[in-house]
């Protein structure tokens, strides 16, 4: 049987799922494609490092030119992740003619632009499965099964580490601290869990999702971003009583000729199905003009789900490279890009959470709604929690109408300047 010869740059944790899944599997991915992917060589920085797996040392190596350099090797996963050196061997592989699978997100998010137009220019394959959701199909449900729809939203719980958090604190009543902590030892965050819960891992995600679903590339820098650490456990409670659950939502939608994109802790009615994706599971509810709703959901990231994304996109590589199989979606699809819009989130209306923290007197409340009301904002319901005890304020939870966020900046500005307000108001957006 035909071998296909694959370089690896970088053996952390993906790049051994890739070595073990290979392994294990072969058999199975020679019989469905007909060709048997052998890994010829595996960039690494350190030669005599200890590995827990048991692998012939004379695969490694640490000169990236053995790789690019091989004429043998026609496929390159690049595994390192962040910006540089990932991106100056992607450039350098599609110049030597070699096709392209990687797992970095963050390349994609902030230098897509410049890696698409090489690889486009070069024509070579660009695989990214595993950049967005690890294993979850994604990507290739974007391209492929949805390739006929308009999409119109796509809303995501795309980054495990900060659902496992708000998912623990709900039901385990732990703190933001603890929570996190254990999201590290499990191995689901980051390197710097700072990309985690501020929310920038999935505006990376959102915007390589957005850029495929809508045909024009959107750089991360250009999502509205929040994370998680001001979020309180007694808010998660406060909601779960009126019935919601606060998730990190990601979303792209389009509506007219605008697009919106943005990352933010979200409150999602407790009957709608992404409520049920707890833990590190990620999901994504996609909806398009044809197919309706769909949701994909499963395991985001992680060394045997994320391998079995690289997997399937070295087997796309091979079908292009040797059956000569053209990609589905190139770059950049949409003729009138120059006319695609971002909204942003100041023009977007929602419906809001707001807990205020107050001195408990008489005249408090209708001091919040006259400024309120003032801005056009209209309550739907209002509850004060407790009593004031001696000193100290008291939680007032507020859910409003359909509101403009910029009348709802204003609004929240001047009651935090109010002498019985006694520290800055919590805010957060209703999925409707
Ligand atoms: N830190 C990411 C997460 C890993 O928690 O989802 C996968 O991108």
């Amino acid at each position: 049987m035909k071998e296909v010869k694959i370089g690896l740059l970088g053996f952390g944790t993906v790049g051994t799922g890739v070595y073990e899944l290979l392994r294990k599997n072969i058999n199975l991915i020679e019989e469905k494609v007909g060709l048997r992917p052998v890994i010829k060589k595996i960039l690494v920085k350190n030669l005599n490092k200890k590995r827990n797996v048991i692998i012939d040392p004379h695969l490694f190596t640490n000169d990236i030119n053995e790789i690019l350099q091989d004429p043998e090797i026609s496929i390159i996963c690049e595994l390192i992740g962040g910006i540089e050196p990932a991106k100056d061997y992607i450039l350098k592989a599609f110049e030597k003619g070699k096709e392209v699978v990687t797992a970095n997100k963050a390349v994609l998010a902030l230098c897509g632009k410049e890696i698409w137009e090489n690889c486009t220019k070069r024509k070579r394959f660009l695989g990214f499965e595993a950049s967005v959701g690890g294993g979850i199909p994604v990507i290739k449900t974007l391209k492929e099964a949805l390739i006929g729809n308009e999409i119109n939203s796509i809303i995501g719980i795309v980054n495990g580490t900060t659902n496992y958090i708000l998912t623990r604190m709900l039901e385990n009543n732990l703190n933001f601290k603890e929570a996190l902590k254990e999201a590290q030892a499990k191995g689901y965050a980051e390197a710097d869990p700072s990309l985690d819960i501020k929310g920038i891992d999935s505006a990376h995600k959102i915007s390589i999702l957005a850029s495929l679903a809508f045909g024009i590339y959107i750089p991360a820098s250009e999502v509205y971003t929040e994370g998680i650490e001001e979020i309180e456990l007694m808010d998660l409670r406060f909601a779960k009583d009126l019935g919601y659950i606060v998730k990190l939502l990601a979303f792209a939608k389009k509506r007219k000729d605008k697009i919106e994109i943005r990352v933010h802790p979200t409150l999602i009615s407790e009957n709608h199905v992404l409520t049920s994706i707890r833990l590190n599971y990620n999901a994504f509810y996609i909806t398009g003009d044809f197919i309706g709703d769909v949701l994909i959901y499963g395991l985001g990231a992680g060394k045997e789900p994320t391998a079995s994304a690289v997997v399937s996109d070295i087997i796309d590589a091979i079908e292009y490279f040797y059956f000569g199989k053209r990609p589905f979606i190139r770059y950049p699809l949409t003729k009138n890009n120059h006319l695609i819009k971002l909204r942003p989130i100041e023009e977007v209306e929602f419906k809001y959470y707001f807990r205020f923290s107050a001195i408990d007197k008489p005249g408090v409340l209708s001091k919040i709604s006259g400024i309120l009301g003032k801005y056009n904002i209209s309550i739907a319901s209002v509850i004060q929690i407790g009593r004031q005890k001696r000193k100290g304020s008291v939680p007032i939870v507020m859910l409003t109408h359909e509101t403009k966020e910029k009348n709802v900046n204003k609004a929240l500005q001047e009651i935090n300047k109010l002498d019985v307000v006694t520290s800055p108001t919590k805010k957060f957006r209703i999925l409707d």
